[in-house]
């Protein structure tokens, strides 16, 4: 690489590091968090919220630069916004639940947090995912700070206790997966993907495998054998009906419906014609696959998402072999998922009747925009720490090269419109935060693989599953 544009690589990051300094919150005089987006130019709504989800990569980037104080403060303080008793007014967040977000507000020079557990949100939906990144960054900051004893405190072993009670709870269904309502995840509006999404299935994979090493001294065995009982269980559903390439798609093709008995091979009676298997027949590459959007009664949503995915990898919840095959798809499809911009929230777009039928006619979620097949540059870094830990650091640099040349000069977008993530969103933000965060994580995770360690997991195997974070 030129010297000129080495130096202009490392200005953008000193840029980047600059306005993630800007978007920090600080309440009673700590740091606790950091805003979605600094844009002034366009109306704040609930922009000027730090969301649980959108501080992940944040958190992370504070982590490997030794800035502890700031994350301790965020799961301290979020952790005092959980309901810990359970208030049978079905309109207020149920016991365990972590908001999606929450602002600093002031009234009489007197300071407070107010939360969202999505009374807020627009069409009132609730962030399952919030309870499970919660888990998520406080396995990573003992991992980062090496300080158990921080997690061992009797309020935050009862948190993440809360939280395994809710998810492990018994339902009316009989899966391992988690059932939830449309927008529970990163999307956050109607798309047709309540039921069993593969993000929330992968972040409870993960979120299960964190917990599991943080409850050390849980007086509560029961949860502890709960988990141990669900993580296998947990994983083989997903790596056997979610998994698709080529040799699935040939048994999932020749399926028969209405079969009935313990016996059946087609356990979801899926109509085969309601699989798009001459496009995927064309699509999937000899040597690719990866794991489905959906799967339950009749229902196989192919659609590929790219989150649950990269988080299937990074848990191993998908198996060895099954991530080199979603890094194979990854590069074959390139053009499809990455585009110009790493990398698209699914692919393809609903369209058409579908798009009408599955967004409820969102303008904000047109084909190839938004949550609807629109380009999301804070993806870049879990593709980045997948491409890390299958081994394929070529797919990283190649990623990290679109995203350089373009992020700063476009003033950080929110996301990008069109097939190929050549159009800045149309309602997108500037200087979203998860765009910053995003793009330096993937940045320090290029430079020293050894991070990865914060979001990463081994093979689950029970034998060594009770290991707190080896420190
Ligand atoms: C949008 C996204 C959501 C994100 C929020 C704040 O609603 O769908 O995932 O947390 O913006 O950035």
């Amino acid at each position: 690489m030129e010297r000129e544009e080495l130096a202009i690589f490392d200005d953008v990051e000193k840029q980047a590091w600059k306005l993630l300094e800007k978007s920090i919150i600080y309440y009673k005089g700590r740091p606790v968090g950091t805003v979605a987006a600094c844009d002034c130019s366009k109306a704040a709504l609930n922009y000027d919220h730090c969301f649980v989800r959108d501080f992940v990569s944040s958190a992370l980037l504070f982590l490997i630069k030794g800035r502890y104080d700031i994350v301790r403060n965020f799961l301290e303080e979020t952790l005092k916004l959980q309901p810990i008793e359970s208030q049978f007014n079905a309109y207020t967040p149920i016991q365990g639940f972590i908001p999606a977000s929450f602002k600093v507000v002031s009234t009489n020079e007197q300071e407070y947090l107010e939360s969202d557990f999505g009374e807020h949100a627009i069409a009132r939906v609730t962030s399952v995912d919030s309870c499970l990144w919660w888990i998520i960054i406080l396995h990573a900051y003992v991992k980062a700070t090496k300080d158990i004893s921080f997690a061992l405190q009797p309020e935050f072993q009862q948190g993440i206790m809360l939280i395994m009670e809710l998810c492990l709870a018994t339902r009316f269904d009989m899966y391992p997966t988690l059932l939830v309502p449309d927008g529970a995840c990163m999307i956050f509006r109607r798309m047709g993907i309540y039921g069993y999404p593969l993000e929330i299935q992968a972040l409870f994979y993960t979120a299960l495998r964190a917990a599991r090493k943080l409850l050390i001294c849980a007086g509560d065995e029961e949860i502890v054998i709960g988990i141990d009982n669900r993580l296998p269980l947990l994983r083989d559903h997903i790596r056997h009906h979610y998994w698709i390439d080529m040799k699935r798609l040939n048994v999932i093709y020749r399926f028969k419906g209405e079969e009935y008995g313990h016996l059946a091979t087609n356990q979801f009676n899926i109509y085969p014609d309601s699989i798009p298997y001459a496009n995927l027949a064309i699509w999937l590459p000899k040597h690719g696959g990866y794991l489905a959007g959906n799967v339950g009664p009749s229902q196989l949503d192919t659609r590929f998402f790219a989150l649950g995915n990269m988080m299937s990898i990074l848990s191993s919840l998908a198996s060895e072999q099954q991530s080199q095959a979603i890094m194979n798809l990854i590069e074959e499809q390139w053009d499809d998922l990455v585009g110009e911009m790493p990398m698209k929230i699914c692919f393809p777009a609903v369209e058409k009747e579908e798009y009408r039928i599955f967004t409820g006619c969102d303008p904000k979620n047109m084909p190839w925009s938004y949550h609807n097949g629109g380009s999301w540059p804070v993806l870049i870094w879990s593709l980045i720490a997948a491409a890390q830990k299958t081994g394929r650091t070529n797919i990283g640099k190649r990623a990290i090269e679109l995203a350089q040349t373009r992020l700063s000069e476009d003033h950080w977008p929110e996301y990008y419109d069109g097939t190929r993530g050549l159009l800045i969103g149309k309602e997108a933000r500037r200087c979203q935060t998860w765009t910053i965060t995003g793009f330096l994580l993937a940045k320090e995770l290029m430079r020293n693989p050894h991070h990865l360690e914060l979001i990463s997991f081994g093979q689950f195997d029970l034998e060594n599953a009770s290991q707190a974070c080896e420190l």
